[in-house]
């Protein structure tokens, strides 16, 4: 089958060049101009052709806070799918002590349900000697990267021991950590002493985790990581504390990446202090913060300091939120959030004059494609990739809204916000899943990705 995209401005990190786009089956043959000779054309004149965007940083179907994240592989990836989003990378949790398990656990969560391709990290809850030493098998298949939580404490948080057994054992196979920067256990102090002061709203779930508390976190596992020669990916950096402990450890030649999530670029803490319950919605951790730290990661996001954006999708319903009523300690935590990535920076990135469209290709596509060892299928319009393409419509607007969008979730926490543009259509390995942005695909065609070290 070859299809052709025609017409459509074509986008690298270099910016756009007009181009057509020549796709044999699953892969990209050719870009260039006045291509010809394919059994169907695609009129992509006056859109962007986009590599399909990566999410490395999800939560499907994962149990977490006495609940389960309400998203499965299927409806998850089909609204990554509906943004523009063509391969994820979902974190495994560690399963009954072992990372084998974990990993076997998510490949059944995936298995027959995935509508677009699919990786995972593995995360360690437990650094037992047995858990560290299966990290070679699952580098070898594919798992090359391996998240520590410095948080959650009683759940998923590890400590510092934990971190460097880890640590070690990854930097010995080539693989990198990433982690989940803020204290545990300041945190869990100032949840006690809120609580006990009568204080259970959601607007408490931010106050008891400062921004100190992220950055004295953040810098504490650039450290270990130095020790353990470990590469380290610091995941959803959300304020201009950690961003400089971020910064100031690359400048000092560190090998430290690191990204932001698109709900802490656009949504600030004010929405936790909404009426009623309704700042539960908005409960997540790190939590959302000022506009001054979105603007100090907007600013990282375009000089470097902060590589990538992902989602952090993490999506519960309003019951599952109402877990919490009466106690902000036990809101489960996570925004939905995976659809509209693509929508909300263009629209507050590209158009507000924040980013460039090649910046915007580079943080949601390519460089991820590279640090977690996707590239060179995935992250490029590129002769030889997978035909994973968003043509995407500069005026095509959307209004974000539960009524329409494609999460198991039942509210939006962008509700009602206008984006000027959006997909127009979303091919996956030169399947086209998203037509006039409606799901097209069936679940189960998503395939598994074994990544190589980044
Ligand atoms: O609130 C969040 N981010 N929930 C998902 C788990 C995590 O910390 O990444
Ligand atoms: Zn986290
Ligand atoms: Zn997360």
């Amino acid at each position: 089958m070859r299809t052709l995209i025609q017409g459509g401005s074509v986008v690298s990190t270099a910016g756009e060049r007009r181009g057509d786009v020549l796709v044999v089956d699953e892969k990209i043959v050719q870009v260039g101009f006045d291509l010809d000779g394919a059994d169907s054309v695609i009129d992509a004149d006056g859109c962007l052709v986009l590599p399909g965007l990566i999410d490395h940083h999800t939560h499907l179907a994962m149990p977490t806070g006495g609940t389960t994240t309400c998203d499965d592989f299927d409806t998850g990836t089909a609204a990554a799918a509906a943004g523009g989003t063509t391969c994820i990378v979902d974190f495994a949790l560690q399963t009954d002590g072992s990372l084998k398990r974990g990993l076997e656990a998510w490949h059944e969560k995936a298995e027959g349900r995935a509508h677009i391709d699919y990786g995972f990290h593995m995360a360690v809850t437990d650094a037992s000697d047995t858990a560290l030493a299966e990290i070679p098998d699952l580098v070898s298949g594919g798992v090359t990267t391996f998240k520590v939580f410095m948080a959650y404490k009683g759940a998923f948080m590890v400590d510092d021991l934990q971190i460097l057994r880890v640590m070690r054992s990854a930097a010995e196979v080539g693989a990198t950590v990433l982690a989940h920067a803020e204290n545990g256990d300041a945190v869990e102090l100032l949840v006690r002493e809120a609580l006990a002061a009568g204080r259970v709203d959601p607007v408490w779930h931010g106050r008891t985790r400062p921004a100190h508390v992220e950055a004295e976190a953040t810098s504490r596992v650039i450290h270990l990581a130095g020790w353990c020669e470990c590469p380290l990916f610091v995941v959803h950096v959300t304020c201009e504390q950690a961003l400089r402990e971020v910064q100031r450890a690359r400048d000092d030649g560190h090998q430290v990446h690191a990204e932001a999530c698109v709900h802490h670029l656009v949504l600030t803490e004010a929405e936790m202090a909404r009426d009623e319950f309704d700042g539960a919605r908005f409960v997540c951790s790190p939590p959302l913060r000022t506009t001054a730290d979105q603007e100090a990661l907007w600013a990282g996001l375009r000089q470097g300091a902060l590589e990538s954006c992902s989602t952090d999708h993490c999506a519960f319903t309003l019951a599952q939120k109402e877990a919490g009523r009466g106690d902000f300690s036990l809101i489960p935590n996570g925004l939905p959030s995976i659809e509209h990535r693509l929508n909300l920076l263009y629209e507050h990135g590209v158009r507000r004059g924040r980013l460039s469209l090649g910046k915007l290709v580079d943080l949601t596509s390519t460089t991820p494609a590279r640090r977690f060892g996707l590239a060179p299928c995935k992250g490029e319009v590129a002769p030889g990739a997978d035909a994973d393409l968003v043509i995407f419509d500069p005026e095509r607007p959307v209004t974000i809204s539960a009524a329409t969008h494609h999460t198991a979730s039942d509210y939006d926490p962008f509700e009602g916000w206008t984006c000027a543009g959006s997909p127009r259509m979303v091919l996956s390995r030169g399947e086209v899943v998203v037509d006039d942005g409606r799901i097209v695909s069936a679940p189960g065609r998503g395939r598994y990705i074994a990544r190589a070290a980044g």
